[in-house]
């Protein structure tokens, strides 16, 4: 990998959500790791990431690449992240703290996660989800994610499958020599 990042690495980008609130996506920075340490244990309970994950995770770069979305003064709203290993690309994390959830904020997210993965060279972009998680299934069947396999009783506590789900990428490497 030659570690160019082309158009899709011009975060930090700004746009208005429908209410006119400012929302701009920039890389994640090693000051963001406590905040988002903090988040993924409100948002992802069973499943969430330490701070020690979170540096770890981002000692990863440039094989991982991950986004923060914040608003005019700073305040994380959501955050995704990648992992860019080759032909296939794996969706890391994606969220969206609940009092920005149904702006388009997840859609956002998903499109950078994508466009990051068709950037990077790969063929298809994989990620496993929670069956019962109905928004985030919505949200990656709206972006083209197929459904792949399922793995029985995967999450736990709770013998909750994970539906592994995969979007084919159209080929537009440049991180690829
Ligand atoms: C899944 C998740 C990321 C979705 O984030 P989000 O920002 O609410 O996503 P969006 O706003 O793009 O879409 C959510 C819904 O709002 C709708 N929406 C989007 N923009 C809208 C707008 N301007 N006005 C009204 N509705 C809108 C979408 O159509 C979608 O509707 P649907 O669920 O009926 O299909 C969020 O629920 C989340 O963080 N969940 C917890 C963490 C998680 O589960 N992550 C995924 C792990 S695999």
């Amino acid at each position: 990998m030659s570690g160019s990042t082309g158009a899709v690495a011009e975060v930090p980008s700004r746009e208005r959500d429908g209410r006119g609130v400012v929302r701009a996506l920039r890389s994640v920075a090693w000051p963001d790791l406590a905040r988002l340490a903090e988040l993924d244990a409100e948002l992802f309970a069973d499943d969430a990431w330490s701070e020690a994950t979170w540096w770890a995770e981002l000692a990863g770069r440039p094989r991982r690449d991950y986004v923060v979305a914040v608003d005019a003064s700073g305040e994380v709203l959501g955050y995704a992240g990648v992992d860019l290993a080759g032909e296939v690309a794996d969706v890391m994390t994606v969220a969206v703290v609940p009092a920005a959830r149904g702006t388009g904020l997840g859609d956002r997210l998903v499109g950078w996660l994508v466009a990051r993965a068709e950037e990077s060279g790969a063929e298809a972009l994989l990620l496993e989800v929670r069956a019962d998680n109905a928004p985030a299934r919505r949200l990656y069947a709206r972006h083209g994610f197929a459904e792949l396999s399922v793995r029985r009783r995967y999450y736990q506590p709770g013998d909750v499958d994970a539906v592994i789900m995969r979007k084919l990428l159209s080929q537009k490497g440049t991180d690829r020599g």
